[in-house]
């Protein structure tokens, strides 16, 4: 007994480190709040994209200790400087992130405290603020009190959850895989595809419905193709709407598909991944028979301006969800609850997870919607006055977008996609706001999206000073 006490003492010498005292956790916040403050400050002035790759021999984990100056160094140099810098306001790119500093002191607390936000009889509060953040999400879609909900950690496993639960519902498994019928746009999301793969529905049939100039699904087609299939003697079973393509921002007619799902018992799933909150603002109505859906995606990362790693779910039928995510284990049997749907094990693949709520909540608690709102109607503001000055400038524009997602392109004559390439190239490689490309009916297009909450008429000035340096290279570039 006393050579394991012996020993339990020589250990705890060093195992103690991990617990650190007061005054060294005040130096390491002190170093870490001034580099933070820092850098926030400077974001404004920082080019949003560096072609430069990380270190892989600096950032190497090795015995060696460091000092935080050391590693706030490694982390300015190897991380902060290359790639896109997703915190800021030029960030312009794919779906821009946003990195709002109030969810940042909410993942801080929420890693200090560790409460775990799996289960409410291990921290009743942590649930309830998860749940709070689903009730209120339930409001602003007018979801019924009835509905689950989860937040992930991400659009990619919150549209998981979604299928999973549709696929469950209507028990598409075995041989009813290959003659089940689901409809889609070609514009979603390719997590949708990536889903089906993981939830072993990569033999169904997919059919890609017609889309009218805007890229929004048309309804009628829908129709006609669910009536075909099902005089086919098909399955179809799941309709997927989009409130805000990734490619152009267009929001599928979401009434009239509803209307189609609930007459033809499909099952109606919403991507609001990236439009969801826009709902908020002036373009309300876009939104109508959101509130209809099965199961809808909303990602407060990108529409709410979070750092990454907030999404989420609602879905209706609470049984299918249960189905696939609800399990008892002995080991759980001191936390079982009559209440499954409270707990966030249960509606999720998730057992353990962050405390994510508190991104969310914390920031609302300090500053109540009304920014958010007033944020999400200056991004539809600066996506039409981008356009106009595209337009001012000689380039074409794609159709006037539903959201805040919009593209260009220069009407070279000749090569029109090489020309635009070589254009996207030189902003790349200008780097003060960061743009992303696409291609639409393989025409090589630049996309403007604008959602980052550090995007301000200033930044959108900057970036058509940019375009227009960067075209006058590309041009010099093909002797014009
Ligand atoms: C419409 C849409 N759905 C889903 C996703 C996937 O979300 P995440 O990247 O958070 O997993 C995205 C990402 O951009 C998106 O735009």
């Amino acid at each position: 007994m006393q050579n394991i006490i012996e020993q339990i003492k020589k250990l705890e010498a060093t195992s103690e480190t991990l617990e650190i005292p007061l005054s060294q956790r005040e130096y390491l916040q002190g170093k870490t709040n001034a580099f933070t403050n820092e850098y926030i400050d400077a974001l404004p002035a920082l080019k949003s994209f560096l072609d430069k790759k990380a270190n892989e021999s600096i950032i190497k984990i090795t015995d060696k200790q460091k000092s935080i100056e050391e590693v706030l160094k490694i982390f300015k140099d190897e991380v902060l400087d290359t790639g896109i810098r997703a915190a800021s306001g030029g960030h312009i790119g794919y779906i821009p992130g946003g990195g709002i500093f109030a969810s940042a002191i909410g993942d801080y607390l929420a890693a200090v405290s560790n409460e775990y936000a799996g289960v409410s009889y291990a921290s009743p509060g942590a649930v309830a603020i998860e749940n709070e953040a689903i009730n209120w999400l339930k409001k602003i879609f007018s979801f019924p009190e009835t509905a689950i909900g989860n937040l992930t950690s991400g659009g990619s496993i919150a549209n998981l959850i979604a299928l999973t639960a549709a696929r469950d519902k209507f028990q598409i498994k075995n041989n009813k895989i290959p003659f089940s019928v689901i409809y889609m746009s070609e514009q979603v999301h390719h997590c949708i595809h990536k889903s089906l793969r993981i939830i072993g529905l990569e033999d169904v049939q997919i059919r890609y419905v017609k889309l009218d100039e805007h890229y929004r699904i048309n309804p009628e087609q829908l129709k006609e193709q669910i009536l075909a299939d099902k005089a086919n003697g098909l399955n179809p079973f799941l309709v997927i709407a989009s409130a805000g393509t990734t490619d152009v921002g267009a929001i599928d007619p979401l009434d009239d598909i509803a209307a189609i799902a609930a007459k033809e018992n499909l099952w109606f799933h919403v991507d609001a991944a990236y439009g969801g909150f826009f709902i908020l603002t002036s373009k309300k109505n876009w939104f109508k028979g959101i509130e209809k859906a099965d199961s809808l995606v909303v990602d407060p990362h990108k529409g709410m301006f979070l750092p990454y790693g907030l999404g989420a779910v609602l879905i209706k039928d609470a049984k299918a969800v249960l189905h696939s995510n609800h399990y008892a284990a002995n080991y759980m049997q001191d936390a079982l609850s009559d209440d499954l749907v409270n707990d966030p094990a249960n509606v999720s693949p998730e057992l353990t997870k962050h405390f994510r709520g508190m991104r969310i909540w914390l920031p609302l608690q300090l500053h109540g919607i009304e920014p958010f709102k007033a944020c999400l109607e200056e991004k539809l503001l600066l996506t039409k006055y981008a356009r106009k000055r595209l337009i001012d400038m000689g380039f074409q524009v794609g159709p006037e977008p539903d959201l805040s997602v919009s593209y260009f392109w220069h009407p070279f004559v000749g090569d029109a996609n090489a020309f635009n390439r070589k254009l996207m190239q030189n902003i790349h490689e200008d780097g003060t706001v960061f743009l992303s490309s696409t291609l639409i009916k393989d025409q090589f297009v630049i996309r403007i999206a604008i959602l980052s909450f550090r995007t301000k008429l200033a930044t959108i000035d900057s970036m058509l000073s940019m375009i227009q340096a960067c075209l006058e290279k590309t041009k010099k570039e093909f002797a014009l």
